[in-house]
């Protein structure tokens, strides 16, 4: 198939290019849908699912079936599974490759006590064999490219991220993401970008590298510091999904802002329904209203505030008027 396109594809997976070199991070409870594909229209390469586990998935779990809905502008599509065992996460991937993702990935870097200390996400990087395995598995199995986010080992005494990618690419992996941080540091301590440096030089399919990416200056930083592929943005890309657009959120004016908070609810209410959507709205709400610094009962007022047409006019209030055509539901 001819491909035509005005950008310079960053990597290609498989025979699919990857436009772009900033992505959104998997991040459960933010990057649904609606989040999802604002930021991919502002620029974010692909659009990564959270995590859903595989039981989740095998027992059709309400949120694990939210977590797959997507757009069809969307794409590059990558759903992301855990879990420790091999049987359940082919069956899992099998499951969801019925919804046409083009990447099933696996998780290897969740620290979560209750999913990496069972061995599933972080979990899996204390034996790499078994990644080997699973790898070699899925990728034998199924017809869609798999990939994995990693974390750079399970503590800072046994990083083992250089064996670990390898052998992602020696059983089929089609690219890994890379959050600079060991397990144990959870999201303490500075990521270790020298770490996604040596993985890019390590191995010749392409890396994603993950951390600590705050501002716009970082993103050059990190890129030329690595070599890295492509870049993921976890959380400054909450509220800030101008990020996507190389643009600090210093730098983008009020009416902007508006225009996409409304635009952001909107999507929110139409996928979840108005009251779960104004109610998951609020995390995202806090995010954008952080850099206003406003007094804390005007803050309270609304981020508790559950009719939408009261919302409306408390956000006119501050300067974040609704734009022409956006009606409140
Ligand atoms: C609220 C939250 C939820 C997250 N959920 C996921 C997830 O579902 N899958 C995943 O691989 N990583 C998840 N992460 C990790 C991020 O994808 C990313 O690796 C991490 O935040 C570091 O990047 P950052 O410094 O840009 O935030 C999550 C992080 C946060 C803060």
């Amino acid at each position: 198939m001819l491909i035509i396109s005005n950008m310079n594809p960053r990597f290609f997976v498989g025979s699919l290019p990857i436009e772009g070199d900033l992505i959104l991070a998997p991040m459960r409870g933010y990057s649904d849908l609606p989040y999802r594909s604002i930021c991919r229209t502002m620029g974010s390469a692909m659009s990564y699912a959270p995590f859903i586990g595989a039981t989740e998935i095998l027992t059709k779990d309400h949120e694990a079936c939210l977590a797959l809905g997507y757009l069809p502008e969307e794409r590059p599509v990558v759903f992301q599974i855990y879990d420790d065992n091999e049987e359940r996460l082919l069956a899992a991937a099998r499951q969801i490759q019925r919804y046409n993702p083009d990447v099933i990935d696996i998780n290897m870097g969740c620290s979560i006590r209750g999913i990496s200390g069972r061995g599933a996400g972080a979990g899996l990087l204390r034996d790499v064999d078994k990644v080997g395995k699973i790898i070699k598995r899925l990728t034998s199995r199924l017809n869609v490219p798999i990939s994995a986010k990693i974390r750079l080992g399970w503590t800072l005494q046994s990083k083992n991220y250089r064996d670990i990618a390898r052998m992602i690419e020696d059983q089929g992996g089609a690219f890994i993401a890379v959050h600079a941080r060991t397990r144990d540091q959870g999201y303490q301590g500075d990521a270790d970008w020298d770490a996604i440096a040596e993985i890019k030089a390590t191995v010749r399919f392409p890396v994603i590298g993950n951390g600590d990416v705050k501002c716009v200056e970082d993103i050059d930083q990190i890129s030329t510091y690595t070599g890295c592929d492509a870049i993921m943005i976890g959380r400054a890309a909450i509220g800030n999904p101008w990020i996507f657009e190389r643009r600090n959120r210093k730098d983008v004016p009020l009416e902007e802002v508006a225009s996409i908070l409304h635009l952001h609810l909107d999507r929110m209410i139409d996928f979840y329904g108005l009251n779960w959507g104004m109610l998951r709205f609020r995390k995202h709400l806090a995010a954008y209203l952080k850099p206003m610094k406003l007094p804390k009962c005007t803050r309270d007022a609304l981020l508790t505030c559950s009719n939408r047409s009261h919302l409306n006019a408390l956000l006119q209030n501050i300067g974040l008027k609704t734009p022409e055509g956006i009606t409140a539901s």
